[in-house]
């Protein structure tokens, strides 16, 4: 899958969100950051936020939960149009049941790691899954500076999904910048989530572009592209 840039809504005006997503026209996928002051110390949007969006902007929306109990509320926000939900595996009780619930209700199942989780144990459930977060920030706040530490984990997570042999989506998110995207996609990542890269910019919708274009160029010399 060739590489995907997905701005974060985070770094936008949130009296003027449909104007904003506009402001991005051609990035793949908006990513919107669902906080609940409790898992992360922020608070965000809810569900009616995400379906007054989705009715404004035909960019496919992928919900960042970084809340509690995301058993409880994941499957909402499928339902309020979200065609992709990342929960965080911190705060979910029964990730498969989890991931299978959002899957059977039509959007992609993903899952999120903060920086001081590792992977190794989650091993297993990667079938399961569409897509896996790698957090390279803390969660929370957006403009954080880039954990440059989180690129093993990255590498060693593709080399997992090359192991088994699976389609799924590998995502950074926090710190993706243009001096950041090309480790990221060198080390495996595929979906790249940039807030203030994105909207920090003069011109959002070339920023997204040129992003894609860095993370497209550095993906293709990358050792885990199948061929090379
Ligand atoms: C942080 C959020 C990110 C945030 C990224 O917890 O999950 O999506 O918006 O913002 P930047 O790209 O500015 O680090
Ligand atoms: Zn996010």
């Amino acid at each position: 899958m060739p590489a995907q840039i997905n701005p974060s809504i985070l770094s936008a005006d949130f009296a003027r969100l449909a104007d904003e997503a506009k402001a991005v026209h051609g990035a793949d996928w908006l990513h919107v950051d669902v906080m609940d002051n409790h898992f992360v110390p922020n608070l965000t949007l809810g569900v009616p936020v995400v379906e007054s969006l989705a009715r404004a902007t035909d960019t496919p929306l992928d919900c960042h939960l970084m809340i509690e109990d995301p058993d409880r509320w994941a499957p909402q926000y499928v339902e309020a149009g979200a065609s992709s939900v990342t929960f965080h595996v911190e705060a979910a009780a029964a990730p498969v049941r989890l991931a299978r619930e959002i899957r059977a209700k039509g959007a992609r199942a993903s899952m999120a790691l903060k920086p001081a989780t590792p992977i190794e144990p989650y091993e297993d459930l990667l079938p399961e899954l569409d897509m896996l977060l790698i957090m390279t920030v803390e969660p929370g706040f957006g403009g954080q500076a880039f954990l440059d530490i989180m690129l093993p984990k990255i590498r060693r997570t593709r080399e997992l999904i090359a192991k088994h042999g699976l389609e799924m989506w590998l995502q950074v998110d926090g710190g993706v910048s243009a001096s950041t995207i090309e480790q990221c996609a060198d080390a495996g990542a595929d979906v790249f989530v940039a807030g203030s890269a994105v909207y920090g910019a003069e011109d959002p919708a070339e920023a997204v572009r040129a992003l894609r274009d860095q993370a497209r160029t550095a993906s293709e010399k990358a050792s885990w592209v199948c061929g090379h």
